[in-house]
């Protein structure tokens, strides 16, 4: 299973004095000396934190996956097939929100986000869209044409006791559900320290995304470290 990181916050802390400090072009080098491999960074809307010189950058010193969130926007289409990640993920965006607060909405925008996967896919970009754990959005991810999708598992995170059991009964649920459509399946947002081991765990999955607790963990122990940790906890989940 692979591990993608999530470098967003390493530039949220350099945003916050709009210095050149903390460069997360640097810490996706340190990332991948830890095991990663994969880097992922969000280009907002307004850019908060990862710029389009990151990106630029990122792109030009990744060897390993090099996977780009973004809105389906015409600006952002636009970017990515000039930059050409490795994979573009789809997902919802509210300008107030803190972090992506849910999967995207099919039902509503399935068309739009028909016509992103389009764009994208004939630049020859593999094409991920953010889900909830649900059904019918797998089945509607299907119809988009993209090749896979990153199932949500914030809610899963955030349960306490009995719930976190129900929550990450519906994640692998819809794994498996997935995995049947013949989407290639990833997972993420939320996950830590301690609850990553319940999704590594579950068969058939290709990959974790993980950004904020491994960065917040580098604080305090350094990226080749943190990174090194999560890796082992992902892979003594032994599938
Ligand atoms: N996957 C997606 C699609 C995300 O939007 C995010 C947050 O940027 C993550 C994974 C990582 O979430 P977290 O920072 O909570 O690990």
């Amino acid at each position: 299973m692979i591990l993608g990181v999530n470098i967003d916050h390493v530039a949220t802390v350099r945003e916050a004095r709009k210095t050149v400090e903390p460069d997360p072009v640097a810490a996706a080098f340190l990332a991948t000396l830890g095991g990663a491999e994969g880097i992922t960074c969000h280009l907002r809307e307004d850019r908060r934190h990862i710029n389009d010189r990151d990106l630029d950058l990122l792109r030009r010193t990744v060897s390993s996956e090099l996977n780009l969130e973004m809105a389906a926007t015409a600006e952002m289409v636009r970017i990515a097939r000039k930059v050409k990640p490795d994979m573009v993920t789809l997902v919802p965006e509210k300008r107030q929100e803190l972090t992506t607060e849910g999967g995207l909405n099919l039902k509503e925008s399935g068309k739009l986000i028909r016509r992103a996967v389009g764009k994208l896919r004939s630049a020859e970009i593999a094409v991920s869209l953010f889900i909830n754990p649900d059904k019918d959005d797998i089945l509607r991810a299907v119809d988009t044409g993209a090749d896979s999708v990153e199932i949500h598992t914030g809610r899963y995170a955030n349960a306490m006791g009995p719930r976190r059991t129900r929550e990450l009964q519906r994640v692998i649920t819809a794994v498996e559900e997935a995995i049947r459509s013949g989407l290639s399946v990833n997972a993420g947002h939320g996950l830590d320290y301690h609850n990553v081991q319940g999704v590594a765990a579950i068969p058939g999955l290709r990959g974790l995304y993980i950004g904020h607790s491994i960065v917040s963990r580098a604080v305090l122990v350094g990226m080749t470290e943190a990174v090194r940790e999560m890796r082992r906890l992902i892979r003594e989940a032994g599938v």
